[in-house]
């Protein structure tokens, strides 16, 4: 009888997804012969401290040592999931350059150095897949690359942080102040120790460059990219989305118009009525807008050990598949386009803006005449009584550029009569 061939692979990392991906390929492990004619082997696996005793696993299993995989020539796959920039981004060029397949769960590395990373995969006819980068277990790299290859894609718009998402549903749906809600996010494991990438939006900018790059066929990084996180958005601010009809979400939007690509980060108001303000806790979800499918939907988990897990592995056996009819490479990059991105001032947006006036007769339509001359039109306007000496105005405007709106605030903020700017949201429209 032919002997079974066993695919032995390198795991780089044994954190949260690390050890998600572990488990999972035990659970399937038994069924990997039916399903892809192959067994699978975690024959390595780097961490920083090798002696720390982990249940059920072999020591030998473990190694500090990079070198022992990268030299190792039976090791045919490795699975970064480390992340951070480096000592990553030279391990997966390194494993490349010998021929190594790579899967990916690194958002960080891909947003900055995804040329890089993918010319070498296709120099050295590799593999190169991250599907696990962008919204976790949300298929959304592979629908992109080739279930939506027929489509112009024009538009994406995401939720693709939990640990906002989650704050932000926290604060609208049961009241919490945002510093209760990042404890409890941190408490449930969303929110890291240091949550700076979540709640100031890189690490949701760091998911809508990698969209856009594949959704675009254009080279879109992380520093393309306009962010603005959650951490200015107050009890008030929902209050008011409340009595509007409407939601506060953080949003990835990415969109290819005639004269190029915006790309942005920032929270946004949303008609209660529209799918994703309906997506909640530590959901992800993202909206694609193709010539041909029109409006398409994708929804799920997108961070925890397993769900990541999910995507990870769907990609290994890819790789496998592929390796099996020596065909790997067959989807590198697919920027084969260079549009330009447009600079945050020359998009535009609908606005909220709350501020806080001096209440007396003139006020409002000092305020009007100021957005007035600046090109800015009302579509809205609520007036809440004050203390007597200052009331709280706010003002919702019609679609203006955003470097027009920027120039009324200024105006605005420099009035005698305009004690305080409190918020501005930009309202999707
Ligand atoms: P994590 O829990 O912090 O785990 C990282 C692991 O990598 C740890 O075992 C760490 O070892 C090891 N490591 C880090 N640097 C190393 C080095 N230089 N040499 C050897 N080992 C090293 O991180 P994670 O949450 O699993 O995330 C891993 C990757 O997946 C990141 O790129 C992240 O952005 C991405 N991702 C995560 C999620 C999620 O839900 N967590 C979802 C999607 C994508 P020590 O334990 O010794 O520090
Ligand atoms: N910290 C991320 C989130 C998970 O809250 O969505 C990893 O992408």
């Amino acid at each position: 009888m032919e002997q079974l061939q066993t695919i032995k692979v390198a795991l780089l990392g044994f954190g949260t997804v690390g050890g998600g991906v572990f488990e999972l390929l035990e659970k399937r492990k038994e069924e990997m012969p039916d399903k892809i004619g192959v067994e699978v082997e975690i024959k390595k696996i780097l961490v920083r401290d090798k002696s720390k005793k982990r249940l059920g696993i072999e020591q030998e299993v473990f190694t500090d040592s990079w070198n022992e995989i990268i030299e190792d020539e039976e090791i045919q796959v490795v699975i970064e999931v480390m992340g951070g920039i480096e000592p990553a981004r030279s391990y997966i060029l390194e494993a490349l350059c010998a021929g190594k397949h790579v899967v990916t769960a690194n958002k960080d590395l891909l947003a900055e150095h995804g040329k890089e990373l993918l010319d070498t995969a296709a120099k050295y006819g590799c593999d190169l897949m991250f599907e696990a980068a962008v919204a976790g277990g949300i298929p959304i790299i592979r629908p992109m690359k080739q279930c939506l290859a027929g489509n112009d894609i024009s538009e994406i718009m995401g939720i693709v942080n939990g640990t906002t998402n989650f704050i932000l549903t926290k604060m609208s749906e049961e009241g919490m102040s945002y510093q209760e809600a990042l404890k409890k996010a941190k408490e449930l494991g969303y929110a890291e120790a240091d949550p700076t990438a979540d709640v100031e939006g890189y690490d949701a900018g760091r998911k809508i460059a990698i969209m856009a790059s594949i959704a675009f066929h254009s080279r879109v990084t992380f520093f393309d990219v306009y962010i603005e996180g959650i951490t200015k958005i107050t009890e008030k601010d929902i209050a008011y989305a409340k009595e509007l009809g409407m939601r506060i979400k953080l949003l990835g939007v990415a969109k290819h118009i005639e004269e190029g690509i915006e790309v942005k980060v920032h929270p946004m108001l949303l008609s209660k009525e529209h799918p994703l303000a309906n997506v909640a806790d530590s959901f992800n979800a993202v909206f694609v807008h193709g010539d041909a499918l029109d409006d398409a939907m994708f929804m799920g988990r997108g961070a925890g050990a397993l769900p990541t897990a999910s995507a990870v592995v769907g990609d290994l056996i890819d790789v496998v598949r592929n390796m099996k009819f020596h065909c790997n490479g067959r989807i590198g990059c697919s920027c084969y386009k260079e549009v330009p991105v447009k600079k945050i001032e020359e998009t535009s947006s609908k606005f909220f803006m709350r501020l806080q006036v001096k209440d007396k007769p003139g006020a409002l339509a000092g305020v009007a005449n100021v957005l007035g001359n600046s090109g800015v039109s009302i579509a809205q306007v609520v007036q809440k009584a004050g203390d007597g000496s200052f009331a709280e105005l706010v003002v919702i405007t019609d679609v203006v550029q955003e470097g027009s709106f920027q120039d009324a605030i200024t105006i605005l903020g420099g009035m005698s009569m305009v004690k305080e700017i409190s918020s501005v949201v930009r309202v999707y429209a």
